[in-house]
């Protein structure tokens, strides 16, 4: 047990634990964790950027299939950069017979962020996902085993197939994965599949299987996994609803504050001692940034802690410069904010967001953004009348949502989190040459408890002072 990591440095999407991020927390022996949502779309937009540094042409270097790395270079480098003004290529929205290009670039992608996060040290590093967004899953994970991951990461829905899936890509074998569509009957094709062999241009010695843990919030659900997945489950994260990201809905109906934010109750208490009794290693997330937070995670059982947002504001983090500058300073100031949205995510989860100028949390900036979905991550698959599958998200345009059967009322407030966040990141979509994506940021409630990590009359720490001083034995 000696091995694991007691702070698990959290997956943050799209891109706020980046490479650079999980380096240096597993370089320093915790468990780095890199986000692998809607990298296909970074990645793409990193090389359109001019590939500075030269850190993605290092990667695709060291990818077993060079046919394959040449074919996305040559499609999207552009020496120097593209024009500020000019919007970058569109990639195709995911579906699920997902055309080879996407699923080679979905290979490519996390294999490059999981090589990059483990250069330089000899530590494992983890990758994120957010079960919702399928379609990906195969040739994501792929990508990232064939880069070595250590840690796989999974939560926002119920990953039971993916530690069987784990087992067969290790071996290079076929897998499935089921998509999950909306009114689908009987007999409808619903399955994706994925064959290793279809991709590799020359035959590779079999894969380490990474850990697999499911990242959770109720007993029920750890209890599940333990006992219906479909390979091994190593451990648990338990979230809690004061986490940065989505959170799990409180359970019962939904209640709402007088700011439209969830109650959450007693039912949503994760009781540890059941967990405990399961017999495998758990972490405890939401609020345990701090030293005092990590001693009682300890004393309670768990092997340690996953930590998002005082990751999410060091200067390894993806998160742009300007945003991250001027959240630090409502921390120092006292004035950082926290909403929890119950209505912005499109997955219909509630997700905490970051209120700051500029950003979508702003409602005259969210009402002045063109309704446009051309990301499509968070697309929910649906059973058209004819048996086809038809993809739609609340994000897009009102009348276009509501063409494909979606309700009006589920339109209202939704934030297009796909765009927004590759915004977040400095990858910001440019139309027709003038309008330029906002960002949104996410954090947990504790947002002003990062002043601990700020040195006097600095708005700039780094992962390694966030380690040391949740460490730290006062
Ligand atoms: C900016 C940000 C993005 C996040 N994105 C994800 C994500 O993509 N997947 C995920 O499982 N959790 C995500 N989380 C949750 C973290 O992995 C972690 O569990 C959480 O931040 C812990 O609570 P804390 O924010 O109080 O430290 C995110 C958190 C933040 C702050």
């Amino acid at each position: 047990m000696s091995d694991l990591p007691t702070i698990i440095q959290g997956g943050m999407g799209a891109g706020v634990s980046s490479w650079r991020l999980a380096q240096e927390v597993s370089r320093i022996g915790q468990l780095g964790v890199v986000s692998g949502t809607a990298l296909d779309q970074i990645f793409a937009r990193r090389l359109q950027d001019g590939d500075p540094g030269g850190h993605m042409r290092r990667g695709l270097d060291s990818f077993p299939f060079p046919l394959m790395a040449e074919r996305a270079w040559s499609k999207f480098y552009i020496p120097g950069g593209k024009p500020a003004t000019a919007s970058y290529k569109t990639v195709s929205m995911h579906k699920k017979d997902t055309p080879r290009e996407l699923s080679e670039l979905c290979v490519l992608a996390n294999f490059v962020e999981v090589f990059l996060a483990r250069e330089g040290h000899d530590n494992p590093v983890g990758i994120n996902y957010l079960e919702k967004v399928q379609i990906p899953h195969l040739p994501s994970l792929y990508g990232a085993m064939l880069a070595g991951v250590g840690y796989v990461l999974m939560g926002a829905g119920v990953p039971l197939k993916i530690p069987g899936v784990l087992d067969l890509l290790a071996d290079h074998k076929s897998a499935t994965y089921t998509l999950h569509v909306t009114g689908a009957e009987e007999g409808d094709d619903t399955t994706m599949t994925f064959v290793p062999s279809e991709f590799m241009e020359r035959a590779l010695a079999p894969l380490a299987r990474p850990q697999f843990l499911a990242i959770i919030a109720s007993n029920t659900l750890a209890a599940t996994m333990l006992k219906r997945a479909n390979g091994r489950v190593d451990g648990f994260v338990i979230e809690g609803p004061t986490a940065g990201g989505h959170n799990a809905p409180p359970r019962g109906k939904l209640q709402l504050d007088e700011a439209g934010q969830p109650i959450y109750g007693e039912r949503d208490q994760v009781d540890l001692e059941k967990i405990r009794e399961l017999g495998v290693p758990f972490w405890l997330a939401g609020g345990y940034g701090s030293p005092q937070k990590v001693r009682e995670a300890l004393a309670l059982g768990a092997t340690g802690v996953q930590v998002g947002t005082a990751f999410a504001y060091c200067a390894e983090s993806g998160l742009r410069d300007d945003y991250k500058q001027a959240l630090l300073a409502k921390v120092v100031s006292g004035d950082a904010r926290i909403v929890t949205d119950s209505l912005a995510s499109p997955t219909g989860f509630p997700f905490k967001v970051a209120q700051l100028e500029g950003t979508l949390s702003e409602r005259e900036v969210y009402s002045a953004r063109p309704r446009v979905c051309d990301l499509g991550y968070l697309r929910e698959a649906y059973r058209e009348t004819d048996g086809k599958i038809g993809y739609r998200c609340p994000g897009e345009p009102e009348s276009v949502y509501v063409s494909k059967g979606g309700r009006r009322e589920d339109t209202v407030g939704r934030k297009c989190l796909c765009n927004a966040l590759v915004a977040t990141i400095g990858h910001p979509q440019i139309r027709s040459g003038r309008y330029v994506e906002r960002g949104l940021v996410t954090s947990g409630d504790d947002l002003s408890g990062i002043v601990r990590f700020l040195p006097q009359d600095k708005l700039n720490y780094g992962a390694a002072d966030v380690v040391k001083e949740l460490l730290s034995v006062d």
